[in-house]
């Protein structure tokens, strides 16, 4: 969050582990942020940073754990708090000359989380704020250009956070705001005809933003050495192969070749009902067609993916520290080592807005780049159990419904992501005279930044009337729908 704000801001920003070395570092930065962390500084072992950084002379920012890691280092004293702080507090300013403040008032709400408190400064810092339970709130050294706060400016409950990360580019670094996607168009394309020289290169695209906007840039680089491939599994949503292929075609004159395997993983899925188990055989099927289809692309060796940096950050961190895995991600475009392709990944140092931006610099449609995040295997993760041409045609169909009655209603804010599941429930209902027993279609609607958490959608009852009257009548095989209430965590997103 931290650096996705520092880029907003138009200051370039990277991420690295804390055990970076400073003389490890190709190119030396013009300033460095310490980021919070769950440790404890008074804690032998706890997570610190190479001497260096802190001699080095650059502005530095420690935030929460990173300004009592600078507290620690420079001299300065810290105490274990009785009882964490944690949420919101207010934030007085006592020093509001500090350029770090500017145009920052003297009272604002701010977000704290820590345990630890500083009690005494390190030699040449002077205390810039405070809130009721914490003295030190921030304090800086503005000779030496080091600056620390206890709470976190990068999350929205801090009012004036941005304004604050603002003032340390701007005011105490003097970086100037040059990082933009126009310049990065520019230099991404200019690597990219460096990289592929005279060669050729394929790229699988999926529908879905990423690979749309690699493909893009590469195809704007070296035109036509540029060959895209389009498996359509059969299991994406109405009308979506027709629209993706035609804006791919019509609007970017990308050379794509469409490969029909609907009937081939329908044959492999049939049987499988365990999530998994279809998500490894989507994958598998895919990275099959894919290599048949680049089998006749000759002298190819480059392969383009649409790989971002949340997906380089993630691989970076040690398996130990890691997340656990809760649901493997097989996306289209995950691809063999076998191939023997070098990889081309023009997108490995954006966040997703990055990504979106950079789609519309480059004129991709709305369609596209505005397109709702759909999971690489597609319909077969909204189907509960089996996924068989009849269940396929009821998910589709219910949800367009749902996608239609959505999009046109003036939500605000407008849910993320929505989407219908079919569910293996069946149930009793009555239709005209008779009697039915049929299945129940679960409405999913979320709010959310990034699909990390998410909430249930307050949809308005009239809409979800709508919605049920709707899938009810217009979708045969389905005799009752349920509005998924619940936020993630606990549930996911998707069912699966
Ligand atoms: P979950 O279900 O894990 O989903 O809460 C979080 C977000 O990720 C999307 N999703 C996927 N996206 N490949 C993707 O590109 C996948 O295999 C995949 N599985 C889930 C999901 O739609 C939600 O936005």
């Amino acid at each position: 969050m931290i650096a996705r704000r520092v880029r907003e801001l138009g200051t370039f920003c990277e991420i690295l582990p804390y055990e970076t070395r400073w003389d490890s570092l190709s190119q030396q930065p013009s300033a460095v942020i310490l980021t919070g962390g769950p440790e404890s500084v008074t804690v032998p072992g706890s997570p610190d940073v190479d001497p260096a950084v802190l001699q080095s002379g650059v502005p530095i920012l420690g935030i929460c754990y990173g300004m009592q890691l600078l507290a620690r280092e420079f001299g300065g004293e810290l105490v274990k708090l009785d009882r964490p702080e944690y949420g919101p507090a207010m934030l007085t300013v006592t020093e509001s000359r500090s350029p770090f403040f500017a145009s920052v008032p003297e009272r604002s709400r701010v977000w704290m989380s820590h345990g630890d408190s500083v009690v005494r400064l390190p030699p040449g810092f002077a205390a810039l704020a405070s809130t009721e339970r914490c003295k030190v709130a921030a304090m800086g050294d503005a000779q030496r250009r080091i600056y620390g706060v206890q709470f976190h400016p990068e999350v929205a409950h801090t009012e004036y956070g941005r304004a604050m990360l603002e003032n340390f580019l701007r005011r105490i670094a003097a970086l100037p705001p040059d990082w933009g996607m126009e310049s990065f168009v520019e230099t991404a394309i200019e690597d990219i005809r460096e990289r592929v020289g005279g060669r050729r290169a394929i790229c699988a695209l999926s529908g879905g933003v990423d690979s749309a906007v690699a493909a893009t840039l590469v195809a704007k680089a070296v035109g036509e050495q540029l060959t895209c491939v389009f498996v359509n599994h059969g299991l994406l949503r109405k009308n979506e192969v027709e629209e993706v292929v035609g804006a791919f075609h019509d609007v970017l004159h990308l050379d794509v070749r469409v490969v029909d395997a609907r009937e081939r993983f329908l044959h492999a899925l049939a049987g499988a009902e365990d999530p998994e188990r279809k998500r490894v055989i989507i994958g598998h099927e895919f990275i099959r067609v894919f290599e048949e289809a680049a089998a006749d692309v000759p002298g190819v060796e480059l392969l383009v993916q649409g790989t971002l940096y949340p997906d380089v950050i993630e691989s970076k961190t040690p398996q130990s520290k890691a997340g656990h895995k809760i649901k493997s991600h097989h996306n289209v475009g995950g691809l063999p080592e076998e191939m023997r392709l070098e990889l081309l990944e023009p997108l490995r140092s954006l966040f997703k807005d990055e990504v979106r931006r950079v789609g519309r610099v480059l004129g991709l449609p709305e369609s596209i780049v505005g397109r709702q995040p759909f999971p690489g295997p597609g319909l077969a993760v909204r189907i509960i159990g089996e996924v068989t041409p009849e269940r396929l045609r009821v998910v589709r169909e219910a949800d367009a419904i749902v996608r239609h009655e959505i999009d046109a209603a003036p939500l605000d804010p407008h849910p993320w992501q929505y989407f219908a599941v079919l569910t293996p429930v069946r149930s009793v209902g009555v239709m005209g005279d008779g009697r039915t027993y049929a299945n129940l279609v679960a409405v999913r609607a979320i709010t959310s930044e990034d699909g990390m958490t998410a909430d249930w959608a307050r949809l308005p009852a009239d809409l979800l009337e709508r919605i049920s009257a709707r899938i009810v009548n217009e979708v045969p095989g389905v005799n009752r729908v349920a509005y998924d209430i619940t936020s993630k965590p606990p549930a996911t997103v998707e069912w699966e």
